[in-house]
């Protein structure tokens, strides 16, 4: 049987870091629902140990969780330093946007598989990330497909207690990334600057093909 993979090569081509984004989503909240099922249901995890949580907020609690990184983050860079007013801009950008996914791992379940297979005890930490990094990069790729514009960001871990006081994240949960959603800006994708690309012959090889 062949497969037509047409559809994903065009969506993984046409997946960007788009930071213009507006308050508004070319899908309904449903439809972004049912993506955000989709990866917590079919996106692989190591030893099917489903790992990953999901936070997603949208509008009013998407601009609480913007202000509550502002209110961490401005007097670490006043502390050492630096110039606020460049990273109020940026968060201010994040805030413009519609949602943003929370990406989390259940730490509590990597524990039981590092007791229960002490063989591998060392690795289960990574193999939960790598299980995270999927979650983000299928929904990533889905939201965009859909009109979405995304951008992932990391303001864990100065965040983490107020994200999880503010929305009952239990304590074993660890906050490894944010991906912001919106309808981009007119014209982001498009002025989007070309991809500076290492050559492919450096990492990709190939043996017996
Ligand atoms: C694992 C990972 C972590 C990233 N972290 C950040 C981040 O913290 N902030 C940010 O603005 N972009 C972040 N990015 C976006 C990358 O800078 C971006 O994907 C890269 O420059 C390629 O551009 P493209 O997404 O338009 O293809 C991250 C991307 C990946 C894959």
């Amino acid at each position: 049987m062949t497969h037509d993979t047409t559809g994903l090569k065009d969506a993984i081509k046409h997946r960007r870091t788009i930071y213009q984004l507006t308050k508004k989503s070319p899908i309904s909240d449903e439809k972004i629902k049912e993506l955000l099922t989709l990866a917590i249901q079919d996106v692989p995890s190591s030893f099917n140990s489903q790992t990953t949580r999901i936070v997603a907020l949208f509008k009013d609690e998407h601009d609480k969780f913007w202000d509550l990184v502002a209110g961490k983050l401005k007097p670490i860079v006043e502390g050492q330093g630096g110039d606020w007013s460049k990273s109020e801009a940026r968060l201010k950008m994040f805030k413009d946007a519609y949602a943003t996914i929370l990406f989390y791992e259940d730490k509590a379940v990597v524990k039981g598989l590092q007791e229960k297979m002490a063989v591998y005890a060392d690795k289960f930490p990574q193999w939960s990330e790598h299980t995270s990094a999927m979650h983000q990069y299928m929904l990533w790729t889905a939201l965009e497909t859909e009109g979405l514009g995304c951008n992932l960001q990391h303001y864990n871990p100065i965040v983490d207690k107020e994200a999880a006081e503010t929305w009952k994240v239990p304590a074993e949960w660890e906050l490894i990334a944010q991906l912001v959603i919106g309808q981009p800006a007119e014209g982001a994708r498009e002025g989007l600057a070309k991809k500076e690309m290492k050559p492919v012959e450096e990492r990709l090889h190939i043996h017996g093909a």
